[in-house]
């Protein structure tokens, strides 16, 4: 059992002991739907995730088609990746879900880790899921390597307050001034060889998650990667019901993230070289990736409109797929989380059309089910707060 204070030890070390480079991009939502080509791919996947980045991001995407996007909206448009975490909705007392308002996400490259000055490039066709969707509890037995400290910290929640409280591994509040902020650190730690495995372990955690050093296993490391999502609860009428993600979960230890690389390889590596390990924070700080960084992303790469044919929000009354709410403390079932097989499934869109055009897929769609809520533009600079 690794005590609290152990681990906020272990944390505070981390920020005043190495080198602190990075850089950060703000992203808007690109696509909302059950998509989710690392998990899923050429499925309808189980639950609703928001996803950031590449605008032809669909159920079957790939380095190849990825780059094949006319835009993107992440702010560095030569970074054709995919970036996504599950959708949070309020689930009121009339048993009605509301989709929490989130317009997008920060994306943090963190030159982190004993080995950061030998970072490598993420390959084309590297994928990767961070998080457990099925966990409903603080899972305290398995560790980092060098048993550092719990693997379940690679999710935490930031309540925004006046006052803010200490991070916590779970959503304990949710009653928060400014919103609520949903972070999830990613695998730093590559086996050098298999771009993907369904269990993840291509890839492992640094000893200390967001720094440290890498098994011997895992001997190719990456700059460390890390999402903050803020969502809006401070908007919505909390009437007695409670918070769930859209794999059922209300506790909030099973958020999760997904990358799908889509960088364009030399200026993926050339941000590495040059910038991995003295970035300030500021991308027009950094040549290779400034050299693309617009301003307008939101505007320039508008929200898309859904490709999967049913409604996520903005009231629903029930939550897309076949989710079953728990809140733990045991971890939740497939059948909980997953359709059973020949339930039916609704139609996908083949084509990637803008919110708001007036497409032959658009006018079929029923207009009123697949308004797309909160696609309003995400700002530069909208989330962040700074506390990496
Ligand atoms: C529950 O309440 C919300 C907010 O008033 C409303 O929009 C929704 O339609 C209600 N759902 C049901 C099933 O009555
Ligand atoms: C610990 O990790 C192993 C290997 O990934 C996994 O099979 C197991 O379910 C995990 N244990 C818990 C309690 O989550
Ligand atoms: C958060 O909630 C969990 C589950 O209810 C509880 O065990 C834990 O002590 C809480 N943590 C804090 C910091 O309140
Ligand atoms: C992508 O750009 C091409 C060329 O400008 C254009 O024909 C196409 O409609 C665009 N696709 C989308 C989805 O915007």
């Amino acid at each position: 059992m690794v005590s609290k204070t152990f681990i906020l030890v272990v944390c505070v070390g981390s920020l005043t002991g190495f080198s602190d480079a990075f850089w950060r991009m703000s992203c808007g939502i690109i696509q909302t739907g059950r998509i989710d080509p690392v998990v899923s791919p050429g499925k309808i996947s189980g639950h609703v995730h928001k996803i950031a980045g590449a605008s032809n991001i669909g159920l079957d995407s790939t380095y190849n088609t990825l780059q094949q996007s006319n835009c993107t909206s992440c702010e560095i448009q030569k970074d054709k990746s995919a970036y996504w975490t599950p959708q949070l909705y309020y689930h009121l007392s009339n048993g009605s879900f509301e989709e929490v308002p989130n317009q997008g996400m920060t994306v943090y490259y963190l030159g982190r880790g004993n080995n950061a000055a030998n970072i490598k490039p993420f390959p084309e066709g590297f994928r990767m899921l961070s998080g457990n969707a099925a966990a409903r509890s603080y899972n305290t037995q398995n560790l980092t390597y060098q048993n550092v400290r719990p693997i379940a910290d690679r999710v935490s929640f930031a309540c925004l307050q006046a006052n803010p409280s200490a991070e916590t591994p779970g959503m304990n509040e949710t009653n928060c001034i400014n919103g609520l902020r949903a972070q999830v650190h990613f695998q730093s730690c590559w086996d050098g060889v298999n771009l993907y495995k369904e269990d993840n372990s291509h890839v492992a955690y640094m000893s200390m998650m967001d720094n440290g050093v890498c098994p011997p296993e895992y001997p190719v490391q990456f700059i460390h990667l890390f999402y903050e999502v803020l969502y809006s609860v401070n908007n919505v009428n909390l009437d007695g019901g409670n918070f769930a993600f859209s794999q059922g979960d209300t506790t909030g230890y099973g958020f999760h993230g997904d990358f799908l690389n889509g960088w364009d390889m030399d200026v993926q590596t050339q941000a590495m070289e040059q910038c991995a390990n003295t970035a300030d924070g500021v991308v027009k700080d950094c040549a290779p990736l400034a050299a693309s960084d617009i301003d307008d992303f939101s505007d320039v790469c508008a929200t898309q409109a859904p490709l999967v044919q049913e409604q996520t929000g903005p009231m629903i009354s029930k939550l897309p797929g076949c989710i079953t709410i728990t809140s733990g403390p045991e971890d939740a079932s497939m059948a909980d989380m997953v359709c059973a097989a020949g339930t039916p499934e609704p139609a996908v869109a083949s084509g990637f059309v803008a919110v708001g055009s007036s497409s032959a897929m658009a006018q079929a769609a029923d207009a009123t089910a697949l308004a797309t809520s909160n696609a309003s533009p995400r700002r530069r600079g909208v989330g962040w707060y700074g506390n990496i």
